[in-house]
């Protein structure tokens, strides 16, 4: 370009201001869904990520006022608050990543495959209106069933012409924090030390923690494993246990949301090796969609990692998950195209 081979002292500054490492490139994030429980949280943990110039928060209701609240913040990005069908499109048009925790939480006695007859049909709306406004950013989708929620956006990204495998996320990242969480408590390690994947789905035996592959390493027995697998996956219903009709997490989902956003952005500014597990399409099992390790660049999910070696516990899991999570993932096909 002409400013590279100038050599002027004010190209040279200007040069140097674009690639210096601590001037982060402008990144719009939207958040549909922004008023809820979720929401709300997430929008202020996003208001305070520095990657972020842009924040868009979106609902059916109350974003003016979560919008006005966070805005006073003094931190880089700028926030506006859009509310109601005629303004999605503002809200998503240029946006670099697009975060969707909208629709109904479980109550206690409800699986997140009851969420689906309402869900189901806010995220296709939103996806459709993602196609439309914004079909190059990257989408990390929270509104549960997930198993189901994912293959819901693929295909009305596929009607649109718009679907990019590469940026279509499923956040499991809460299995993930909550497993390393009940690690580090079990095996008492430095929680901030402690890494452990997540891998399959995103709902109760579908979640499957490989706890033979934490770190720092500790000398767990067999039943230790089993109490820590069966608490991270029943970790939701822990939370919607207490909060006794109030909702689930939304704290914690909020943490793990913002992580993971973070995580997306920095690959899309190209942090190099920047890994988390999420649910993604995937090959490395029979099934079209899968969580486990994937690799974070430029372009989204630049490389989804195998699992490496199961203990027989682990193989024992993934062999009994299978099957509801292809019936989680159909039903969210079936949905979309009928
Ligand atoms: P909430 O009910 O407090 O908030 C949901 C928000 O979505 C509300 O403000 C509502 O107005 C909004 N909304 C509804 N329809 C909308 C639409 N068409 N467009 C935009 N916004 C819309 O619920 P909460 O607790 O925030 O949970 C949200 C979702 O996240 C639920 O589906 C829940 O199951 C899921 N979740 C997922 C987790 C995960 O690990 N992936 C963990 C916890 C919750």
């Amino acid at each position: 370009s002409s400013s590279s081979s100038s050599s002027s002292p004010s190209s040279t500054h200007l040069l140097r201001r674009s690639f210096s490492s601590d001037s982060n490139p402008d990144r719009k994030v939207a958040v549909l869904g922004a008023a809820g429980g979720i929401g709300q949280p997430l929008a202020l943990l996003m208001k305070l990520n520095p990657l972020v110039s842009s924040l868009s928060l979106y609902d059916i209701f109350g974003t003016p006022g979560v919008a006005a609240d966070v805005c006073h913040i003094n931190t880089r990005a700028q926030v506006a608050g859009f509310m109601r069908d005629e303004q999605l499109g503002m809200a998503l048009r240029g946006a670099d990543l697009v975060i969707i925790p909208a629709g109904v939480p479980r109550k206690p006695g409800m699986s997140r495959d009851d969420l689906f007859n309402t869900n189901a049909g806010i995220v296709k709306s939103l996806c459709s209106a993602i196609a439309e406004y914004c079909p190059n950013a990257l989408v990390n989708m929270i509104s549960n069933p997930v198993n189901s929620t994912v293959p819901i956006a693929a295909e009305v990204f596929k009607k649109a012409g718009t679907y990019d495998e590469k940026k279509l996320f499923g956040v499991t990242m809460l299995d993930v924090v909550r497993a390393k969480t009940f690690y580090a408590g079990k095996a008492k390690v430095p929680v901030a030390d402690v890494n452990v994947p997540v891998v399959g789905g995103h709902a109760g035996i579908t979640i499957l923690p490989l706890f033979s592959h934490a770190t720092p390493k500790a000398n767990l027995s067999d039943e230790d494993i089993k109490a820590l697998t069966k608490r991270t996956q029943d970790g939701g219903t822990e939370v919607v246990e207490a909060k006794a009709g109030k909702g689930s997490a939304t704290l914690s989902m909020a943490y793990a949301g913002a992580i993971f956003a973070d995580a997306c952005l920095k690959g899309l500014n190209g942090v190099p090796n920047v890994v988390e597990c999420s649910f993604v399409q995937s090959t490395i099992t029979e099934l079209p969609f899968f969580a486990s390790k994937v690799r974070l660049g430029k372009n989204g999910a630049e490389e989804v990692l195998g699992l490496g070696p199961l203990s027989d516990y682990e193989k024992q899991g993934l062999e009994s998950l299978m099957p509801e999570l292809k019936t989680s993932i159909e039903k969210g096909i079936r949905f979309a195209n009928q």
